[in-house]
C-alpha cells in the first residue's frame, strides 16, 4: 500500500477520513477505550481490508460503532435489558451482543456469518462525529496487528499500521485505555470480556451475571490465545523481581521497578497505563529479558488488567 494519510480533527479533516471509509478504505480513529481500525459496516471491502490489516482470522467478528442509539435499534433486535444496558451506560465504554437484524445491511463478514451482533456507542465526540460523517455504523477492532499489544496512543497505531491502513485520525483521548466490556444479552446476561466498564457496576443494573468461562457459553472467539502480548515474555503477579526482569509495579512498595501501572494502587491509572507500560517494558527489554507485572487486585478494573495480562503472558503459539 502506498502512504497512510494522517489526519486532523478538523470538520473538513473528519470529512475527508469519512469519504476514505464510504469508498471502503480502512481508517484507524481513537476512542475512549483504545484506537479502533474503522470501516463503513456496510462494505464488504472495506471488511475485507480489516482483517487483512490485521492479520486477522476470518473467523474473528467485529465490533460496529454507531453514533446513536437509533441507529443501534435498526442493527440489533433490543429486549428489555439491552434498553436498560444502553440507557444506563451509553455512550460509552459498554459493548452489547444482540440478535441481528436481518434487514441491518451489515457486511456478512462483520459477524463473521454469525447471527448476533457486538455493538457499541462510543462517547468520543471524534468517534461520533467520524460515524455520522459516514452514516452507517462503522466497523472496528482494536487498532493493533493481531495478538499484539493495543493501541491507545497514535504513535502506537504508526508503529504497527503506518503502510496497511489508508488513514489514522490523530487525538490522544483513549483515557480509559482498556478495551470495552462485552455483554452478551442474547439470553440471560454473560460478560464476554473484562473492560472498562467493571462487572461491579454491570450487576448493580442487572443483578448477578455470568462469566464466559466454559466451552458450553456462547463465546467472543477473539477471546482464546495469547493476546495483548509484546514481543518480550511476560510473567504476572511477581512481587520479587530476578536480575533479568523488566519490573512494572503497582502500587507505593515498588523498590526497583523501572516503571508503574500507578504508583498511588489506582485501578483506573493502571488500566490506562496497562498498554503503554507494556510497549515502553517491551523497548526496556533485552532479548532475553522478561517483563514482570506486580500484582494487581482482583476487583473492579482489575479483573479486566489481570485478564489482560494472563493472555499476554500465555505461551505465544500461533
Ligand atoms: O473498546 C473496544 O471494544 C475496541 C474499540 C475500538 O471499540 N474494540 C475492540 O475490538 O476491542 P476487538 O476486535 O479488538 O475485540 C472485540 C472482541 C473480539 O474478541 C471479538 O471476537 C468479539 O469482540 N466480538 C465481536 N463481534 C462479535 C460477535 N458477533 N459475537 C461474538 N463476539 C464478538
Ligand atoms: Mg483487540
Amino acid at each position: 500500500m502506498a502512504t497512510t494519510r494522517h489526519f486532523d480533527v478538523s470538520d473538513s479533516a473528519i470529512e475527508a477520513a469519512a469519504r476514505l471509509m464510504r469508498n471502503g478504505e480502512v481508517v484507524a480513529f481513537p476512542t475512549e477505550t483504545v484506537y479502533g481500525l474503522g470501516a463503513d459496516a456496510s462494505s464488504p471491502a472495506g471488511i475485507e481490508r480489516i482483517y487483512e490489516a490485521k492479520g486477522r482470522p476470518r473467523h474473528n467478528p467485529l465490533i460496529i460503532h454507531v453514533s446513536d442509539v437509533e441507529m443501534a435499534r435498526r442493527m440489533a433486535h433490543f429486549n428489555p435489558e439491552a434498553e436498560l444496558a444502553a440507557a444506563s451506560f451509553w455512550p460509552g465504554p459498554l459493548t452489547l451482543l444482540l440478535p441481528k437484524r436481518e434487514d441491518a445491511g451489515l457486511a456478512t463478514a462483520v459477524t463473521a456469518g454469525m447471527k448476533n451482533v457486538a455493538i457499541r456507542f462510543p462517547s468520543s465526540s471524534v468517534a461520533q462525529r467520524l460515524i455520522r460523517a459516514v452514516g452507517f455504523p462503522v466497523a472496528a477492532p482494536s487498532a493493533n496487528r493481531s495478538g499484539k499489544v493495543t493501541s491507545t496512543r497514535f504513535v502506537e497505531v504508526v508503529r504497527q499500521l503506518d503502510g496497511r491502513i489508508s488513514g489514522i485520525v490523530e487525538e490522544d483521548i483513549c483515557d480509559h485505555g482498556l478495551e470495552s466490556t462485552i455483554l452478551s444479552l442474547v439470553g440471560s446476561p454473560i460478560i464476554l470480556r473484562h473492560g472498562s466498564v467493571p462487572r461491579e457496576a454491570l450487576e448493580a443494573l442487572l443483578g448477578p451475571i455470568d462469566e464466559d468461562t466454559g466451552p458450553q457459553k456462547v463465546s467472543a472467539p477473539g477471546q482464546l490465545k495469547s493476546h495483548y502480548a509484546p514481543e518480550a515474555a511476560v510473567q504476572m503477579n511477581v512481587d520479587r523481581p530476578a536480575a533479568n526482569m523488566v519490573w512494572v509495579g503497582f502500587g507505593p512498595e515498588c523498590e526497583g521497578c523501572q516503571l508503574t501501572l500507578s504508583s498511588s494502587g489506582d485501578l483506573q491509572e493502571a488500566a490506562r497505563n496497562l498498554y503503554t507500560a507494556m510497549s515502553e517494558a517491551d523497548a526496556l527489554a533485552g532479548a532475553s529479558d522478561v517483563i514482570a507485572f506486580a500484582p494487581v487486585p482482583l476487583i473492579g478494573l482489575g479483573r479486566a488488567i489481570n485478564d489482560r495480562l494472563r493472555r499476554a503472558a500465555a505461551p505465544r503459539c500461533a
